[in-house]
């Protein structure tokens, strides 16, 4: 069994697919802790599901490296397999990238490596793109560019807005963790480092 904790930021929907997923008897994982980094309703399915719930909050931090050490500590507690970032709207320092990597897993709403960053979906509108798309992907040190576990293709209809185009997206995004996450459980998805960057190499 796959043992997951999950972080996120916001409304969770993504933590809700997994969780619902998760009370099925064959689904080979399990979040055995959410976490957060300021007080998201997301962190209402802790309840709703009786699991054990965390949060590190960024401003109560002098800087990102600290705040990020503590989140570590709080992580590891729960000796997860595998640490999920599901809306989860922080930038993480490299420290805590390579303790996990690469069993950090991030979700995001577009086809990668098409509009990286926070504002993929306003960006796929205001490029005028006629498809985006989600991607699940391995974290790097770089802006959502690890290696790349799934993706899918969504349509930007006439008249969408930011709004109408995540809320697509996130449909096919949800489903695309779901079946992600059993893929690694059951071994048909290997998660590999990411190759080391010419200036690692050299440091
Ligand atoms: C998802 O689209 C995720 O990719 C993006 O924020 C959204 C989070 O949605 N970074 P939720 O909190 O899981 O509902």
């Amino acid at each position: 069994m796959l043992k997951l904790v999950v972080l996120i930021s916001g409304g969770g929907s993504n933590l809700h697919a997994l969780l619902r997923a998760a009370e099925g008897a064959d689904y080979p994982a399990r979040v055995v802790a959410i976490g957060s980094d300021r007080d998201a309703d997301g962190l209402a399915y802790a309840e709703q599901f009786d699991i054990p719930s965390f949060t590190v909050p960024f401003t109560s931090y002098p800087d990102r490296e600290s705040w990020a050490e503590e989140l570590l500590d709080q992580v590891r507690v729960w000796k997860p397999d595998l640490v999920l970032l599901s809306g989860f709207m922080r930038l993480l320092p490299p420290a805590f990238v390579d303790a996990l990597s690469p069993n950090l897993v991030n979700t995001h709403p577009a086809y990668l490596p098409e509009f990286p960053g926070a504002h993929a979906v306003r960006d796929a509108i205001a490029a005028g793109a006629d498809r985006s798309g989600a991607s699940i992907i391995v974290v790097d040190n770089g802006v959502d560019s690890g290696p790349i576990l799934a993706q899918e293709r969504v349509a930007v209809l006439p008249g969408d807005t930011e709004a109408t185009l995540h809320e697509r997206i996130k449909v096919v995004e949800r489903a695309l963790l779901v079946n992600t996450v059993r893929r690694i459980a059951e071994g048909d998805l290997t998660l590999s480092p990411t190759p080391p960057t010419p200036e690692r190499l050299r440091s």
